[in-house]
């Protein structure tokens, strides 16, 4: 059967193939997408606990992006920025909320933003097909994708499929592997945004406080965050510590304080002169929760009857305590993929590749992972928009 022809093929009818779609569309362009799912924008869906966390106010600063190269996202960053997406919700009527630290969701569901790119889509007269599962991938004069169900050309491939975080919901690492195939480098992946395992002493303290939420100081690998921690059955998880999972690497310990702004043994120090006769598990259950403050304080008494030395330890542990995660939870629960195709083979300008004129990597498939709170799908939107323009 003849190919079908279009000016340009995405390939991923997630955010960054859906903006991409639709950004080269309203140019005029013939776009057509292709995924394997049975529908367009899973990941989108899911997102945000159901309100998708759309992007961030602080979206455009490249500081919060993890990549080899760290200024490689500036570019598409200044050009299609948080107000820039943010007027385009608005525009679409769909009503938006800041939640904390410039985090702005959708008010009723992440189903507006799919909404939203379906519309923006359909403007640009895209053709959108899910169900298609891609057989093979060659380029010649143009690009050419085998499916099960056609085979498609077009002078212009978007690599839009994402990365390998949640295989139950359809990710794959596709991206990388046609990548590696027309000769792009890829850096390592590894999940990112993930809960911690721990295991021994540590899992022991952990596995009992499971459900306990509290905020915290976290860092590591240089990173430091000041979020939610929570407690699970496998070890840490909440905001603060997927935040510091995408700078974790094995063997390294976290750095934990339990009581941020607080100089924990001058406090547990005076306490014990002005309030001797208190419980330790009492006095800890004043500024933790108390099942933390039972599990830490355990087998301590009155605070007149230890030690200074033992407050100081106790004191330790609760602001710097250094627990070794013994792995993360995998894909199956990681938000995003760390590394992807290698900036230094891509225009910063239009995500084109520079050995293979005509091709472009978009969002998660490419070297370049934020932080939690919506910096993903920024990313997303920008690098997307960047090939649009171009594609
Ligand atoms: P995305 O994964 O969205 O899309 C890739 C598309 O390619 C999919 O439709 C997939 O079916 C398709 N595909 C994959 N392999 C294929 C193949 N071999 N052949 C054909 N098609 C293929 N970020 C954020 O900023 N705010 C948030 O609130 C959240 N919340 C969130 C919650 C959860 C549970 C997860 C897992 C992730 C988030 N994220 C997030 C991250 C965010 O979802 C992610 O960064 C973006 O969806 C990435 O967009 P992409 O378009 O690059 O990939």
């Amino acid at each position: 059967m003849k190919p079908e022809a279009f000016d340009v093929v995405v390939l991923g009818a997630g955010a960054a193939g859906l903006y991409c779609a639709a950004t080269a569309g309203q140019r005029g362009r013939r776009v057509l997408v292709l995924d394997h799912a049975p529908e367009p924008g899973r990941k989108i869906l899911i997102s945000g606990g159901g309100r998708c966390n759309f992007t961030n106010l602080h979206g455009a600063d490249p500081a919060r992006y993890l990549s080899g190269n760290p200024r490689f996202a500036r570019s598409a960053l200044a050009r299609c920025t948080p107000q820039d997406f943010l007027a385009l919700v608005e525009r679409h009527r769909i009503p938006w909320h800041e939640k904390t630290l410039g985090q702005l969701f959708c008010d009723r569901s992440a189903r507006d933003i799919l909404g939203l790119l379906l519309a923006e889509c359909d403007a640009g007269g895209v053709d959108l097909r899910c169900g298609h599962r891609i057989t093979a991938l060659d380029r010649a004069e143009r690009f050419r994708v085998e499916t099960d169900r056609g085979t498609f050309e077009a002078p212009s491939l978007v690599l839009a499929t994402g990365g390998p975080s949640i295989p139950k919901m359809g990710a794959t690492s596709f991206a990388a592997e046609a990548a590696r195939r027309f000769g792009l480098g890829v850096t390592p992946l590894r999940p990112a945004l993930v809960p911690l395992r721990f295991e021994g002493p540590s899992l022991d303290l952990m596995q009992p406080l499971s459900g306990v939420s509290l905020p915290v100081r976290a860092a590591c690998g240089g990173a430091r965050f000041e979020e939610a921690l929570l407690f699970t059955h496998r070890g840490l998880s909440g905001p603060a510590i997927l935040q510091v999972s995408s700078f974790w690497r094995e063997g390294m310990p976290l750095a934990l304080d339990l009581l941020p702004g607080v100089d924990a043994r001058d406090w547990l120090l005076s306490l014990k002169r002005s309030q001797g006769r208190s419980e330790a598990r009492t006095v800890l259950g004043t500024r933790l929760p108390a099942r933390l403050a039972a599990a830490l304080a355990e087998g301590m008494g009155r605070l007149a009857d230890l030690p200074d030395r033992s407050l100081s330890a106790l004191a330790a542990r609760l602001s710097d305590w250094q627990p070794v995660p013994s792995g993360t939870e995998g894909y199956a629960k990681a938000e995003v993929t760390l590394g992807g195709v290698d900036t230094a083979d891509l225009s910063q300008k239009d995500m084109q590749a520079r050995s293979v004129p005509g091709l472009f990597v978009v969002g998660e498939a490419v070297d370049v992972t934020g932080w939690l709170g919506g910096y993903n799908f920024q990313w997303a939107w920008s690098s997307g928009r960047a090939a649009g323009l171009a594609a």
